[in-house]
């Protein structure tokens, strides 16, 4: 159970100066999505919950938006953004919000991109720097990727810390995963060991959605939307063919929130295969044979970390982030079922369909894009209010201020026990337990 304590947001002191928005904010007041910054955002929202709260205070979190007093002189700062980790739709949009937020509301003009992740801040990796202005962001919202280019992997927290200085930055914004979090709230701990006052606020990214506390993550909607393209062309060549079957593998490592979102978006799957709900194969191959001999076809939805228990132990490899490197769970079960099929003497034409990283290289969709500005907004007033070791993050429709230690403290993952594995199961028909459903068909 979450403790009060873990929500508490660090600051790097007083806000003094008032902010250039402060004409705007009090018309706000009356309106029912806004939150004053005295104010908190319940983390609780149902009366069984709140009824399993024996006393004391309620865990809330900080408010996102902006504030009426803020830390930083717009005039003295400089501020450095660093985009971390893989690619994610929205990237761009995220740096363009940042700089023009930064500009047009706040009147900071110095602004600066790190090149190639946290490499871009050590000297050894010889990146150069990138001046932003409002001009040289105009139009990358349009593409893919992002103009900073990215990297895997932390770096010395002492080196970064080294170059913020030297460089007088004030304010470093983090757009990157749970990994490029955690090395955030490493430098961010150098910072404050270091007496400084400089503010690190991350924008939480991953197509996964694997990071808790923040709703959703940007990108995930326009990820999981290009992913059901493939699903539909995987649906159209099943339906085509005696024994079709089509069978997709879509990103995912840990968690399978694409693989589920993506096959309701097409409502035509039979099956969705994650990592959080193991299966055994004994259950799964004669229930899809029965599906393809009773309806002539089936669609199968595999998230790519899923069924890892299947495929013979290798030695564990890991990639610069720290991430363990999975084994190609697809082509596993794809030659599966082609043998399976084959020994029972049952037609079957499958079409395998892996779109791989075209689903988060593609620009962002606009309800991301929408989202992404709001989340760079939100991350610029929490920085020029003196916010730090914090990431934005949206709780329960309301814009909010995620400590780092707390987002990085558990991973997000489909609940087998939750409405949207239970969506999927209806939508699907596919049992819950393969195991009992043998017994069923047998
Ligand atoms: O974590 C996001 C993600 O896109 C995963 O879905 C995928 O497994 C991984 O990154 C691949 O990253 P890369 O090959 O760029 O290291």
């Amino acid at each position: 159970m979450i403790d009060p304590a873990q929500l508490q947001v660090r600051t790097l002191g007083e806000g003094r100066i008032t902010s250039p928005l402060d004409a705007l904010i009090p018309a706000h007041g009356s309106t029912q999505h806004y939150v004053d910054e005295g104010d908190r955002v319940l983390f609780d929202d149902t009366q069984a919950m709140l009824a399993a709260r024996t006393g004391g205070e309620l865990p809330s979190f900080e408010p996102g938006g902006a504030r009426r007093r803020i830390f930083f002189d717009p005039s003295k700062i400089r501020v450095g953004i660093v985009t971390c980790g893989g690619l994610c739709p929205g990237l761009n949009d995220v740096i363009r919000g940042l700089v023009l937020t930064l500009n047009n509301q706040y009147g900071v003009s110095r602004i600066i991109g790190f090149r190639n992740g946290y490499q871009g801040l050590v000297p050894r990796h010889g990146r150069s720097i990138v001046e932003l202005t409002p001009e040289s962001v105009e139009y990358v919202n349009e593409h893919g990727g992002t103009i900073l280019g990215t990297s895997r992997g932390n770096q010395d927290p002492d080196e970064i810390v080294d170059c913020l200085e030297q460089l007088g930055v004030n304010i470093l914004f983090v757009i990157g995963g749970d990994g490029s979090m955690r090395g955030a709230l490493r430098i961010s701990e150098v910072v404050a060991a270091r007496e400084r006052r400089i503010a690190v606020v991350g924008v939480p990214k991953t197509i996964d959605n694997d990071i808790p506390y923040i709703g959703q993550s940007f990108g995930f909607q326009t990820a999981f939307a290009k992913a059901a393209e493939s699903i539909r062309a995987a649906h159209v060549e099943a339906a085509a063919q005696p024994g079709g079957i089509g069978l997709v593998q879509l990103m995912g490592r840990h968690s399978g929130f694409i693989a589920s979102y993506a096959a309701l978006a097409n409502n035509d799957a039979d099956y969705v295969l994650i990592p959080e709900v193991p299966f055994s194969l004994d259950g799964f191959l004669p229930d899809l044979r029965h599906r393809v001999a009773t309806r002539g076809h089936a669609l199968v939805v595999v998230a790519e970390g899923a069924g890892q228990e299947h495929l013979e132990e290798a030695p564990v490899r890991l990639d610069a982030s720290g991430n363990r490197k999975l084994g190609d769970f697809g082509l596993f079960l794809r030659e599966r079922i082609l043998a399976d099929f084959a020994q029972a003497g049952q037609e079957v034409n499958l079409k395998y369909i892996d779109p791989s990283y075209a689903i988060r290289s593609v620009p962002a969709n606009p309800y991301d894009s929408v989202y992404c500005l709001r989340l760079a907004q939100a991350a610029v007033h929490a920085a020029m209010a003196g916010r730090t070791e914090m990431v934005v993050g949206q709780w329960r429709g309301r814009f909010v201020h995620v400590p780092i230690p707390l987002a990085v403290s558990a991973r997000n993952q489909v609940d087998p026990d939750g409405d949207l594995w239970l969506s999927v199961l209806e939508a699907t028909g596919q049992p819950a337990n393969f195991a009992a459903a043998i017994r069923r068909l047998a």
